[in-house]
């Protein structure tokens, strides 16, 4: 997708120099800054400081952070630490383990001098697949968006929470890229971006690439849905996911669930785009999904830019006051119209995923 008209992925190799390009995504929407990551260290830290997120995109960089380590040191069992340590830098996206596990398993038995080769294509693979499941889901989601129109005949308004855009896959995003899609047919759409407080991934990321590539979008704040959907005028809602399990049951960033109910009482629709890699086929019961507490200064604290244009960061709480900072929730089954796929959309329930994805 574009930046100031200028085609990016969000994450790229450097062959040359051996390091891993990305996007620091901390620093949008006010600074577009290229961050390198050289060590395996510094593909652990741009994921626990959310230089990078994104379930996908956490995935992919864990996948490049195998790659990282190995330049860095290409002994086994430095390996298997970073592997260790990969995985539990964040806890719930599933995708990370995802990645791990399946570079890993190719990993396995590989000859010393051959397993940088079979990583770094490994790595590649992993990227170009989730581009390619993207534009998938976003072909499989603008028949639901076309269906729409076509009763409508005016502008859909879409709902969506969180970034779950190009940022935060390689390109396209999952929620994202049905909306793309259909602003590419020319048919009219905007979008509702849920601010998504406490770190704002809605305005600060989401509202910002649909600005970049022209998308109609509007902020809310994340209280503000409800009346929407009471006075019509959303039309549906897409979300992403970090991780859904076999039982269609979604955990999302904090603040789906309630939107999810409140388009259930407005009898609006409510999808979730998702490719296979963050399917959990392995947990049955959602109390088991491990939810990421963040650090309380995320909600404490703001940042922004100052009269000059520097970016400030500001106390907004009383100081004495504690705050608790979930970073995410689960959105039962029964909330959730259909969830989109790269193979296309079905029922959020074990059968209907079972069968989709040959289980
Ligand atoms: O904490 P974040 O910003 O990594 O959370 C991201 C989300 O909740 C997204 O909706 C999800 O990862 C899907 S991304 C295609």
């Amino acid at each position: 997708m574009k930046i100031k008209g200028k085609e990016y992925r969000t994450i790229w190799f450097d062959d040359k120099n051996s390091i891993v390009n990305i996007i620091d995504q901390t620093k949008l929407p006010h600074k577009f800054i290229i961050k390198k990551l050289k060590t395996i260290n510094d593909a652990i830290n741009a994921i626990k400081t959310m230089e990078v997120r994104g379930a996908p995109l956490i995935g992919a960089t864990a996948a490049y952070g195998i790659v990282l380590s190995i330049v860095e040191n290409n002994d086994q069992s430095f390996l298997k630490k970073s592997s260790e340590d990969l995985i539990n830098s964040r806890p719930t996206a599933i995708n990370l383990k995802w990645a791990v596990d399946r570079m890993m398993k190719k990993l396995s038995g590989v000859n010393s001098d051959k397993i940088l080769n079979i990583a770094l294509k490994e790595a590649s693979d992993i990227c170009e697949e989730d581009i390619k499941f993207c534009e998938n889901i976003g072909l499989n989601g603008l028949k639901l968006i076309e269906e729409i129109y076509k009763k409508k005949k005016d502008t859909v308004n879409i709902l969506t929470h969180c970034n779950a855009g190009w940022l935060a896959t390689i390109n396209w995003g999952t929620a994202t890229s049905p909306i793309y899609h259909a602003h590419k047919k020319n048919i009219p759409v905007h979008v509702w971006v849920d601010e998504t407080r406490p770190r704002n991934q809605g305005a600060n990321l989401t509202s910002y690439e649909l600005n970049e590539e022209n998308v109609p979008n509007t902020i809310i704040a994340d209280n503000t849905g409800g009346i929407l959907m009471q006075r019509g005028e959303v039309d549906m809602c897409i979300v992403g996911t970090d991780r859904t399990l076999s039982t269609g049951d979604v955990c999302n960033k904090i603040g789906t669930y309630l939107k999810a109910l409140a388009a259930k009482d407005n009898n609006i629709p409510f999808y979730v785009a998702l490719p296979s890699s963050t399917i959990d086929w392995d947990i049955s019961d959602f109390k088991e999904i491990p939810i990421e507490e963040r650090n309380s200064e995320e909600l404490s604290h703001i940042e922004g830019l100052d009269e000059n244009g520097n970016v400030k960061k500001v106390q907004v709480y009383p100081i004495k006051s504690k705050s608790m900072n979930l970073a995410f929730d689960v959105t039962p089954a029964k909330y959730v119209t259909a969830l989109i796929t790269e193979k296309g959309t079905c029922e959020a329930s074990k059968e209907s995923l079972k069968k989709l994805f040959n289980k």
